[in-house]
């Protein structure tokens, strides 16, 4: 599938079909996390791959998102902001955290779609509480849980197909200068 197909097939998905997904394939999702670009080169984030079905239960308790413990398998990304903090002054560190989890989380999606995995990301969640689930030292932050597997409902995917209008997103030179 080229990236654009993979783009296009992306969807969030909440519900998963009872299907264990291959190992080699849950690596080569990390792998394709970590080939994202950096701010600075630095990788301050790493993951946590959640395959536990009880500990799965209370991410989706946790996260106040019903059925996601119906993927095989959960990749938790945290980061440890300290990394960033010993380059960048406090505010480029925040947005450079939150830029590179987002774009290595991203890429994770993608590849998913391009396995034909289904896959979400959610934000909205109790730091501590997932901390402590996870045994996840003080000084990371979560940002994000991301479950993936096999959709149960591929008609539900497509339904969500987004409709953007390019002609109010796009500006050409200058801002307000539409693409008619
Ligand atoms: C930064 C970010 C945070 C998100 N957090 C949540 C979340 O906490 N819970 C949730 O159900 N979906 C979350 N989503 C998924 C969005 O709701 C979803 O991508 C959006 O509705 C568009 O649907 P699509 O992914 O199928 O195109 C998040 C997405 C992003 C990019």
């Amino acid at each position: 599938m080229d990236v654009y197909d993979a783009i296009t097939k992306r969807r969030t998905v909440y519900s998963f079909l009872d299907k264990e997904v291959n190992e080699e394939i849950i690596l080569k999702l990390i792998d394709s996390a970590v080939k994202s670009p950096t701010a600075g080169g630095i990788r301050e984030y790493e993951f946590i791959i959640v395959t536990n079905q009880n500990t799965k239960r209370e991410i989706s308790k946790i996260s106040l998102t019903p059925y996601i413990d119906s993927a095989p398998f959960m990749v938790v990304v945290i980061c440890d902001k300290s990394k960033m903090d010993a380059v960048f002054d406090e505010e480029d560190s925040e947005t450079f955290c939150v830029e590179n989890a987002a774009l290595a989380i991203e890429n994770m999606l993608l590849m998913a779609s391009s396995y034909g995995l289904g896959s979400a990301w959610i934000a909205t969640l109790q730091q501590g509480d997932i901390k402590k689930l996870l045994s996840i030292p003080e000084k990371y932050k979560v940002r994000g849980i991301i479950p993936l597997g096999y959709a149960k409902d591929e008609a539900t995917i497509k339904i969500n197909a987004p409709k953007v209008d390019m002609n109010r997103i796009v500006h050409i030179e200058k801002f307000n200068n539409s693409t008619d």
